[in-house]
């Protein structure tokens, strides 16, 4: 048996990570898969539960499973909630504590989506690209003061660092997933002013011609941000730290319709985690409206990258797209003359079409 862990976390975590772990089962049957699921607390529910948001047996399941798929966390119940205790605490102790350097973040556009993206049609068409985020360094994890009174005025800070070698792995894995693709990566960084800019575009170079056949280029982020909206289809695989990573990949989710469609995959040194990029959406919450797409195509990733299973993840990411083609929609990509579903309907539909 291979051993998943579920974490749903908070808001409609509970509901994308039950239609997930549904399609999950429909593709085991069709495939034996021979997968088993063990579901942990994580985020300010766990907080709520535990006292904390990422409880130690939460960690320790996760490093004993094969793969662990994630909700997502946070909500403004715990907006007051101390730094060190709050729901996010809980993902990105995840990330630390499984080693997780590497986010994947896929946009691929589904052609019957096209005309949902707030940019026009034929720029969004076709467009294909992959957000290699590094995940567990940079200003995320430096060190940081909430509060210092210096000089008679309050202030706080966060340091951003990167070292060589952490430039190096994620710079590694982008040019390989580049070679498997397209074969061109875009390196993100704002190395006109900053120190760890520099040094990332440095390391980055000192590789180029181990990938010679990657073609390569440097954009600064604010600029990629731009080209994002101009011109989407130029990209191949972007590579970028930490926090630009986190900006643009909400960017570049929406050029594809829907964030609520948009998977990823964390990988790295211990057992790898999937998780869509949206949050935990708690204004939604409980009312059987939510996407389960994007959770849904992450469980896909995981197939294919945790478990080898190529042939289901395809499966289950062209029931996906047929379901689209068909013309079911939940509310946050419904569009005059389609069908609309709840998540517990849409799911049921493309449980069909596996
Ligand atoms: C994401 C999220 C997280 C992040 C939050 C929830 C800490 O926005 O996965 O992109 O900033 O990395
Ligand atoms: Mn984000």
């Amino acid at each position: 048996m291979k051993k998943i862990v579920v974490i749903p976390g908070d808001g409609i975590g509970r509901e994308i990570t039950d239609s997930a772990v549904e399609v999950l089962k429909a593709v085991d049957k069709k495939f034996s898969l021979e997968l088993e699921y063990e579901t942990h607390d994580a985020g300010g529910t766990a907080y709520d539960k535990h006292g904390t948001p990422l409880p130690t047996s939460t960690l320790d399941a996760c490093k004993a499973a094969d793969a662990v798929l994630f909700g997502a966390v946070g909500g403004t119940k715990w907006d007051n909630v101390d730094a060190k205790l709050r729901p996010e605490k809980a993902i990105l102790g995840l990330r630390k504590g499984l080693g997780l350097y590497a986010n994947l973040r896929p946009v691929k556009v589904f052609d019957v989506l096209a005309d949902n993206s707030p940019l026009k049609h034929d720029l969004v068409a076709g467009v294909d690209l992959v957000i290699v985020r590094e995940l567990v360094g940079g200003i995320y994890f430096g060190d940081r003061c909430e509060s210092e009174i210096k000089d008679g005025v309050e202030r706080a800070w966060d340091l951003e660092n990167y070292s060589v070698p952490e430039v190096e792995r994620i710079t590694k894995l982008a040019f390989e997933t580049a070679r498997l693709r397209g074969k061109k990566l875009t390196s993100v960084d704002k190395a006109n002013v900053l120190a760890t800019s520099r040094l990332w575009r440095r390391t980055v170079e000192t590789l180029r011609a181990e990938y010679a056949d990657v073609e390569l280029n440097h954009l600064y982020v604010d600029n990629c941000a731009m080209q994002l909206a101009v011109n989407p289809k130029q990209f191949d695989v972007i590579v970028t730290g930490n926090l630009f990573g986190d900006i643009l990949s909400d960017e570049a989710a929406v050029i594809g319709g829907s964030i609520g469609l948009m998977p990823s995959a964390s990988i790295g040194e211990l057992t790898s985690l999937y998780e869509p990029i949206h949050g935990s959406a708690p204004d939604i919450a409980g009312k059987n409206i939510a996407n389960p797409m994007g959770t849904i195509l992450s469980a896909a990733m995981l197939l294919r990258y945790s478990l080898k299973e190529e042939t289901a993840a395809r499966a289950i990411e062209s029931a996906v797209e047929r379901t689209l083609a068909d013309g079911y929609r939940t509310a946050d990509i419904y569009a005059d003359g389609m069908k609309k579903l709840g998540t517990v309907e849409i799911t049921e539909k493309i449980i069909e079409r596996l």
